[in-house]
């Protein structure tokens, strides 16, 4: 996630009592790194598990805890506190917390800050599984949906009871994702998007293969973003060490037949499929199943080659083609060659840039190029730029895009 992405935010931290108020810490730290201001609220129980001390000194500001704190000069800190606020983000929300919440009760600062606020509220449950399956907080957590309010996880997995199952807290970098994707405008609301992200590899035999340097992240940064924007988001990603973006359904797959498959299989039903993948255009013809050995006096292998299925035009080409987007990295004469593979792939958007330079990079600059020419985008860091990328399909998926 981006530095900057939450700037100009002014957010109200509340912390309920549990053992997974230590990643209030680091949420903290995330959201202020991403530009955010954070007022950190506490409730009693909160301070049993990490002191307003360490939540100061983290957040930089004054702690409230009390709702008679007479630090404001009206004695109204339950109103003045999110007076401000774009959100109030409760994290973690303990299984009485979101009880009280679900009944509008107002018996300490922040549950009563919560009542009288003018802003949206976002909670992040925290608690053992059987307090999370419990009936009642079921119950409290789908009247919470009802009344508008966002109700973000639980995780599922190891609990500091000893313990596996749903009730865990999101990680702080979810929360952060997840309150990024709150903000941005919902541009895509309702669509689904398909989306091929990272290389493909073509193996040779056990050990060897063909790869290329595409390191995933401008496939990910617009995956991100298309989740941002509201829309329902399927990734199908080649080889890298990324990380699955908050939100998002991926699928790995190594080959380019397999890429083929896995796109082919989902693509039924969607709106949008972004090709973003460095599909390697060629496989090897025979793949050795054992390793290729060198001897002594022997010539060098040769290999041939046989060609790969083109996903792209195969999506295009469909009767009931989604809008399709291509990417193209070119070596030169960039403006001319976009254009022609945009009409030899029969898509109405194709996304160009002069590469490989950008292989690796966070930043990138490309051009679009539609029927109506092409247009030149600054160079932007690249989930800034997927933002900005996922705003021109949109304003287009609407209009009849001729190729
Ligand atoms: N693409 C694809 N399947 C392939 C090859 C490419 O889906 N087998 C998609 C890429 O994901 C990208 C676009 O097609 O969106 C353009 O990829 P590129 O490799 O530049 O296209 P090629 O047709 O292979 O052209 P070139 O001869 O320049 O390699």
């Amino acid at each position: 996630m981006n530095a900057g992405d939450l700037a100009g935010k002014h957010l109200v931290l509340g912390l309920t009592g549990g053992i997974a108020c230590y990643k209030a810490a680091e949420l903290t730290r995330l959201l202020l790194k991403a530009g955010a201001t954070v007022q950190v609220v506490m409730t009693e129980a909160a301070t049993q598990f990490i002191t307003p001390v360490t939540m100061q000194a983290l957040s930089g500001r004054p702690v409230f805890t009390d709702q008679w704190d007479s630090r404001m000069a009206n004695n109204m800190a339950h109103i003045d506190l999110s007076r401000e606020a774009d959100a109030i983000v409760i994290a973690p929300a303990s299984t009485d917390f979101i009880a009280k919440l679900a009944h509008g009760m107002a018996g300490d600062l922040l549950s009563t800050l919560c009542v009288a606020r003018d802003c949206p509220l976002l909670v992040v449950p925290a608690m053992n599984r059987q307090m999370w399956q419990n009936p009642a907080t079921q119950r409290n957590a789908a009247q919470l949906r009802a009344d508008g309010i966002v109700v973000l996880g639980p995780d599922s997995g190891d609990q500091a009871c000893g313990e596996v199952g749903d009730g865990r807290m999101l990680e702080p970098a979810s929360v952060h994702a997840a309150l990024s994707a709150f903000f941005q405008p919902k541009l895509l609301a309702g669509k689904r998007v398909l989306l091929t992200a990272g290389p493909t590899f073509e193996p040779l035999d056990p050990v060897r293969g063909l790869t290329n340097r595409s390191s995933g992240k401008m496939g990910f940064a617009l995956a991100r973003a298309a989740f941002e924007a509201g829309a329902q988001v399927e990734l199908i990603a080649g080889p890298t060490t990324l990380e699955t973006p908050w939100g998002i359904a991926r699928t790995d797959v190594q080959t380019a037949r397999q890429m083929h498959d896995a796109v082919l299989g989902a693509v039924s039903g969607t709106d949008i499929f972004i090709a973003v993948a460095a599909v390697s255009d060629w496989r090897v013809a025979q793949v050795s199943t054992e390793k290729i050995k060198k001897a002594a006096g022997q010539a060098a292998p040769t290999l041939q080659f046989v060609e790969n299925p083109d996903i792209l035009a195969s999506v295009a080409n469909m009767a009931q083609a989604p809008f399709c987007v291509g990417f193209a990295a070119e070596s030169h004469d960039l403006e001319r060659h976009a254009q022609e593979k945009r009409l030899r792939k029969n898509i109405p958007l194709l996304i160009g840039n002069l590469g490989p330079a950008t292989f690796g990079s966070d930043e990138n600059q490309v051009i679009l190029c539609d029927a109506q020419g092409i247009t030149h985008l600054p160079k932007a860091d690249k989930q800034a730029l997927a933002r900005t990328l996922i705003a021109e399909i949109a304003r287009r998926i609407d209009i009849a895009t001729p190729v």
